[in-house]
């Protein structure tokens, strides 16, 4: 993380600067890898689909048995006042809550609430344009619903993903796809059925508007798809907050269709692009 000293942070009940933001090193997080987090986007000083984005954070911790130390609203004010503190009209927020300061070393203690602001930027155009080379690899999140701030295997990976020219990693299980490390997956069939997985999945945000816009235009599924519904896919692409719709061209060597984005995945891009600017014209700062 940036050590920018005009960056503002949450910690302990004050807004204080990131570089003396510090946490103990008895804390779960640190000995055990035991928290979660969230992560959403403000456009334009607007943080968009908030609401989403703290009912998931919310519905970690009960996951993972950790009390957020305020009510939802209390936690929109220190959201807010960081954001007037940072004045960062494009930028990310991460809240992280982590297992506490541990006397034990395993027992989870009071938790430690942490929130950043950073700035972000959308994908370059030309990845939009070319689109992405991603591999597969066994593998299921456990306690996939919840946020957590595990990222072993993902980041494990990276070595193997860049030593294979691919961008990212596709996680399936018994031959049945979950998700990246990172971002949900779509894939839409030859006639143009839009379908992401169901089960074992973080329920994404971005997966979720795009699940809701693709509906309007296009059959829409949440459910099974195989690594052989992968291979004779007319298009694929994956979900996240910071990416939106990145298209897959390429799965380990096999190119999808004539290995170019497709229409339907830029479609639904320019629909998911048009809800967030329509979001961020709500400036209620
Ligand atoms: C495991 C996992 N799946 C999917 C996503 C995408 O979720 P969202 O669209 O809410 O960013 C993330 C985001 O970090 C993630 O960590």
């Amino acid at each position: 993380m940036s050590s920018s000293p005009n960056l503002y942070v949450y910690h302990h009940g004050e807004i204080i600067l990131l570089q003396d933001a510090f946490l103990h090193i008895s804390d779960l997080a640190v000995q055990r890898g035991y928290g979660i987090f969230d992560f959403f986007k403000i456009q334009n000083n607007v943080p968009l689909f908030l609401d989403d984005y703290l009912a998931r954070f919310y519905e970690s911790a009960r996951l993972m048995d950790l009390s957020v130390p305020f009510a939802p609203a209390e936690l929109k004010k220190v959201l807010y006042q960081l954001m007037e503190k940072n004045q960062i009209p494009e930028s990310g927020i991460k809240m992280v809550l982590t297992g506490g300061y541990s006397e034990d070393g395993f027992t989870p203690a009071a938790p430690n609430l942490i929130i950043t602001q950073q700035p972000v930027s959308l994908p370059p155009a030309e990845v939009v344009e070319q689109g992405i080379k991603i591999i597969t690899y066994s593998f299921v999140r456990e306690l996939a619903q919840a946020k957590t701030i595990n990222y072993t295997t993902g980041i494990r990976l990276m070595k193997e993903v860049k030593a294979q020219n691919a961008t990212d990693v596709l996680y399936h299980h018994n031959n049945v796809i979950t998700e990246f490390p990172r971002c949900n997956f779509f894939i839409i069939t030859q006639d143009n059925q839009v379908r992401t997985p169901g089960e074992d999945v973080l329920k994404g945000i971005t997966r979720k508007n795009v699940l809701e816009l693709a509906a309007k235009k296009y059959p829409t599924e949440a459910g099974a798809i195989t690594l052989t519904d992968l291979a004779q896919a007319k298009e694929a692409f994956l979900t996240s907050t910071t990416k939106r719709i990145i298209p897959i061209v390429q799965v380990n060597d096999q190119l999808i269709s004539n290995g170019k984005p497709g229409s339907v995945t830029l479609d639904l891009l320019q629909d998911l692009a048009a809800l967030e600017n329509q979001q961020a014209m709500l400036n209620v700062l």
